[in-house]
């Protein structure tokens, strides 16, 4: 599958007054033509940056991206693009639907006019495109999120829609200038269980129908495990995990997506003790030197804390960045644990040593004490 949109080696940071918070370090990925990829993480892992730096839609002078060949898209570096550049891309090559739709659409307009407004933006290259024609796309567009009496409900302003309505003319208005890829950020986390799966399903229809590649974000690895033909796990602003989803879901290798998939089980069987990862992600502002999830890792040996590990292709398209996961991992654990034994043993014998000696000299200070006072006696 050619790659639609390649991430290389990309890292954005945001200077402040406490330092330089890392949000994204050194990922890359790859999206191809019309596939469904995604991208899972606790909160605050880094999935919104890298999706608005997808987009362009990082304010200029906050933050700080380390190349400018790191995002390429269609084959073209699009980072340093010109505004006008990215009013064109947006929409047109990509576009993006966000979590809360109500924050998408102007309370004041009528949601035919909004998602008309987007057709007439991206096809301005085509005059014959009048306004009859830009209400008839409207009225297509709305059948095809799926939103029963298009005309009716064109008429109507975002207030008389329910949320699962809203986020379908959200979707309505992003696929307007037919993009080739949509980057769906949490589109569901406002949403009840039903609508959420409503939405994805009909997220991977148009995806289908359009030959659209799709960036699927969640923090929940159940609710993308329908809808993805691929996911990749974020944690503390890196990559950790990437795979198919029956790699993901039937043999995850890093301990991070095994506690992820654990709790999503968890919360779905009901348990009444749900089983959640202890501990918090790293802050971006000091992230760890070895493996981010090092402090929470109930797997990590001391290596892991000092260095952060290599990723490893375990099949192909399966790959974790975890010393755990080398290719010679028993022997390489088991040498590792050894190692670490062998030095509690040596850090346990030298303070043993230490007491010894600390007490021999005790005990020879207590003789010369005793002469000293025998000597006094005698005089
Ligand atoms: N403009 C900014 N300035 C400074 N730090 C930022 C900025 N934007 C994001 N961050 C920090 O970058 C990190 C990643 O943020 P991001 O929004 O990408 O997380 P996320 O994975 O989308 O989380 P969530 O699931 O909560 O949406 C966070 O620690 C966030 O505080
Ligand atoms: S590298 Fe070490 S700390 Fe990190 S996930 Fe693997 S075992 Fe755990
Ligand atoms: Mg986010």
């Amino acid at each position: 599958m050619r790659a639609l949109l390649e991430i290389n080696n990309l890292s954005v940071s945001f200077p402040g007054p406490a330092g330089l918070a890392r949000a994204v370090r050194d990922i890359s990925l790859q999206v191809g033509q019309g596939e469904c990829v995604a991208l899972v993480g606790e909160s605050g892992c880094g999935k919104t940056v890298t999706a608005q730096t997808i987009m362009g839609l990082l304010e200029d002078q906050s933050f700080i991206i380390n190349s400018a060949e790191a995002i390429i898209f269609n084959g073209q570096p699009i980072y340093e693009y010109s505004s006008k550049q990215w009013r064109q891309f947006r929409g047109k090559e990509a576009a993006i639907v966000f979590q809360e739709p109500m924050a998408a659409l102007d309370p004041t307009m009528r949601i035919g006019g909004q998602i008309a407004e987007a057709i007439t933006c991206h096809r301005r290259g085509f005059p014959w495109l009048g306004k009859k024609a830009a209400y008839r796309s409207v009225s297509r567009l709305l059948a095809d999120v799926g939103i029963p009496d298009p005309e009716i409900r064109a008429r109507q302003y975002p207030h008389e829609f329910s949320g699962g309505m809203r986020q379908r003319a959200v979707i309505a208005a992003a696929i307007a200038g037919d993009p080739a890829l949509l980057i769906a950020d949490e589109p569901t986390t406002s949403l009840d269980v039903m609508t959420q799966n409503q939405i994805l399903e009909l997220l991977n229809t148009l995806r289908r129908e359009r030959r659209m590649a799709l960036l699927l974000i969640s923090h929940d690895l159940g609710v993308v495990a329908g809808a993805a033909e691929r996911v990749i796990v974020m944690y503390g602003g890196k990559i950790v995990e990437s795979g198919k989803v029956a790699d993901i879901f039937y043999a995850p290798a890093h301990p991070y997506t095994k506690g992820l998939l654990r709790a999503g089980q968890q919360k779905n069987d009901g348990s009444k003790r749900l089983f959640t990862i202890e501990g918090m992600p790293p802050s971006p502002l000091a992230p760890p030197v070895g493996c981010p999830f090092a402090p929470r890792c109930r797997e990590a040996m001391s290596i892991c804390g000092r260095t952060p590990p290599p990723e490893v292709t375990l099949v192909q398209g399966h790959s974790a960045s975890c010393w755990f996961c080398r290719p010679n991992r028993p022997e390489a654990a088991e040498r590792e644990r050894e190692r670490e034994a062998e030095r509690e043993r040596e850090a346990e014998t030298g303070k043993q040593a230490a007491t010894e000696r600390e007490r021999e000299t005790e005990r020879e200070r207590e003789t010369e004490r005793e002469r000293e006072l025998e000597k006094g006696t005698e005089k």
